[in-house]
């Protein structure tokens, strides 16, 4: 029972006093600074240009139709319109320009499927797969401006649905297959979709999953809820599970396809056109629905992959883990790598099945150069052992990389030495849904790696630690990371609400954008990402709302009140734990262990159903009261204390100082707090 966190509010994991005094360093090898993309000089380069910095990079990484003059307009504040007067298309960029060039031949995609199918997917492959689909998705009546919602498992159809709608200017508002029907249906319905791709299943954990009922019933009339905008839904026939047919609705992907013309022209769009709209948590129940552009996202996420990851489009192999219904693999599997011209691997299944050194064979086999992957991930592996990893040959990786969560200094020592054979560097990469694009990050041949840490911005990005005055902390302090310039892959507001973006990103601090994250300057101006101080939890790097998952809780009958918090936990970081207080008679039947059990389950599986597995609470304890102080608002530093199994803190603020003695007592009974 040791308190470790000296800042009580982030999640700032084991010991920060010893992290902020790494000592250990490991400055980029010879032959690597030699040969990498990144030099000292871009951070000079950077600062000496200012904004013509990036008028630089959109206009040696990123075609356009009609070439920008104007670089930055900042007057609409905080909304950005960046490289305005330039036209040009997403897809081209990503996809026909390399097969222009002469690369046609080159693998963009190596797909291997979960059952060990694979398919090799070249550019040219690619510009005729996303040239049909943008036909069909014409034909079935998408016009420029509509959105698209694409709900799929990572199968190369997901990128060519997200390429084919960029292709015709369509937004596209991909959802994670891990979300629910409800989470499905009130996405379609904030976006306001006419279209829908999804799929009748994928495979997980060796067995067919289905997906296409989620659409289904996320479309089926509904009480109380808006009539849907959908007219057509698309499915890819991925596991040729039966599924249920809506005439003139439905259309099978491979049929629509197949009669739409292999030749399309990509439609040229304004820089600031919308590219897409992605939901994620907030700090309310609503998800926000994150809206990118097109100019400065391409910008952006082509010249962090190049720098970042130091890529070489003709050698490298790159693959990056992330499912494409999350930000990263929007920016780091579909737009970053593609519009490079990368060769990569997209995996649709585990790291588990069917044995637990899948992404190490995955990486033998296509002789991976470039990893992308989470801290999670990273802990899961490292708790799998040495061993497993020991027997593959990982030698063709040369740089690592980490996103989502901070990474303890322990899995990044562990991911150096025994996936990067003490050879390939690591960087620790931060950035969000709204940035778009990485942020923070050492820069593999520059930067001396500090295992723990994402140390500085990158070049042209102005990121800093501010106290609650909005003053920057010296070497040292600590306080909230805040980016205090805009960048060209910033989000463009949150999709039909400017005042929440306003509120939510530009109003605790006049002039500068909170990003929502504790973080720490070291003795060497290194910064050091603590977790979220807002009400966001990060569960495996998965970006979940206290809020809304309080909100799922009590919409079952039987809760009267609900509060959840993220506890720190060894694998996934964050663990979501949910203290509940049952209505009347239901208080009971949690008394008895079985009770309790079955009462947990129940709440389990309401909140997979109303947002998603990925957000059922690890342990939900059944308690008489919560702690709240004299204006209502609940305590949850007091509750994570107790998920924590840590000595209560001070609790003399709470209306009631003697809340915390009954919640204590009545979890000494062991069956309220089973864990399954
Ligand atoms: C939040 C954003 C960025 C893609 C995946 C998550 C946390 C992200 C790091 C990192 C410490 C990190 C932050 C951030 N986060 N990367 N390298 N070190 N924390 O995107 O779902 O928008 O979540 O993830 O708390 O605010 P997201």
């Amino acid at each position: 029972m040791t308190d470790t966190n000296p800042t009580s509010d982030p999640a700032s994991g084991p010991s920060l006093e010893n992290l902020l005094h790494e000592t250990r360093s490991f400055p980029p090898s010879e032959e690597f600074a030699a040969q990498a993309n990144a030099k000292a000089g871009l951070y000079e380069r950077a600062s000496a240009a200012g904004e013509e910095f990036w008028a630089e990079q959109a206009r040696e990484l990123v075609t356009w139709q009609t070439p920008f003059t104007e670089t930055l307009d900042w007057s609409g504040a905080p909304v950005a319109r960046w490289f305005g007067d330039g036209t040009l298309n997403a897809a081209y960029n990503a996809v026909d320009r390399h097969v222009e060039a002469g690369h046609g031949d080159r693998v963009a995609i190596h797909f291997e499927g979960e059952p060990g199918d694979t398919r090799t997917v070249t550019y040219a492959d690619l510009q005729q797969e996303v040239s049909r689909a943008a036909n069909a998705l014409t034909t079935l009546g998408v016009r420029t401006g509509d959105r698209v919602v694409i709900y799929l498992p990572m199968l190369v159809e997901s990128v060519v649905a997200m390429l084919a709608c960029a292709r015709i200017g369509a937004p596209h508002s991909v959802v994670f297959g891990g979300f629910s029907a409800d989470a499905l249906r009130s996405r379609i319905a904030d976006a306001e979709a006419t279209l829908v791709v999804t799929a009748d299943g994928g495979y997980r954990r060796g067995a067919p999953s289905a997906l296409k009922p989620a659409v289904d019933e996320a479309l089926a009339p509904k009480e109380g809820a808006p009539e849907t905008s959908v007219q057509k839904v698309l499915v890819v026939r991925r596991t040729e599970q039966e599924v249920d047919w809506v005439e003139g609705r439905d259309v099978w992907w491979h049929e629509a396809l197949a009669a739409a013309d292999p030749v399309h022209e990509p439609v040229a769009v304004e820089a600031e056109h919308p590219l897409f709209i992605l939901y994620t948590s907030g700090t309310t129940g609503k998800p926000k629905g994150i809206l990118h552009t097109t100019g400065g996202y391409l910008t952006q996420t082509a010249y962090t992959h190049k720098y970042v990851f130091d890529l070489k489009p003709e050698t490298d192999v790159y693959w990056c883990t992330a499912d494409v219904g999350w930000v990263t693999g929007h920016s780091y599997v579909v737009y970053g790598p593609l519009v490079n011209g990368a060769t990569q691997v997209l995996y649709e299944g585990t790291p588990d099945t069917p044995h637990r050194g899948r992404w190490w064979e995955l990486i033998q086999k296509y002789k991976v150069s470039i990893l992308y992957t989470a801290p999670t991930a990273i802990r899961t592996c490292m708790k799998w052992g040495d061993d497993i990893p020991g027997e593959f040959d990982l030698s063709s990786l040369r740089v690592l990389g980490s996103v989502g969560e901070p990474i303890n200094p322990e899995a990044w020592m562990w991911y150096r030495r025994v996936i990067g054979g003490d050879r390939a560097p690591v960087v620790d990469t931060w950035w969000q849904t709204e940035t778009g694009a990485i942020m923070i990050s050492p820069l593999p041949g520059v930067t001396a790696a500090k295992p723990g840490s994402a140390q500085v911005p990158l070049p042209g990005i102005a990121a800093t630690v501010v106290d609650d005055e909005a003053k920057p902390v010296p070497d040292g302090g600590g306080g909230y990371l805040v980016l205090s310039e805009p960048w060209p892959s910033m989000l463009r507001g949150i999709w039909g609400d400017l005042e929440r973006y306003k509120d939510t990103y530009w109003s605790r601090f006049e002039g500068l954008y909170f990003a929502g994250d504790g973080a720490k300057k070291d003795d060497d101006g290194d910064i050091w990402l603590l977790g979220r101080v807002d009400d966001v939890m990060n569960v495996s790097g998965h970006r979940l709302s206290t809020t809304e998952i309080e909100s799922a809780l009590v919409s079952n009958p039987i809760v009267a009140e609900a509060a959840v918090v993220g506890a720190n936990d060894e694998t996934t970081g964050q663990a979501v734990v949910a203290f509940v207080i049952l209505r009347g008679e239901h208080a009971n039947r949690a008394s008895t262990p079985e009770g309790a059990a079955e009462v947990q389950k129940e709440l389990r599986d309401h909140v997979g159903k109303e947002i998603g597995p990925i957000a059922k609470p690890k342990k939900i304890l059944v308690v008489p009261e919560l702690p709240k102080t004299r204006s209502g608002k609940i305590m949850r530093r007091l509750l994570r204390d107790v998920a924590e199994d840590r000595t209560v803190g001070d609790a003399t603020t709470l209306a009631d100082s003697s809340v915390m003695d009954l919640i204590t007592a009545g979890l000494a009974v062991p069956s309220a707090a089973s864990e399954d």
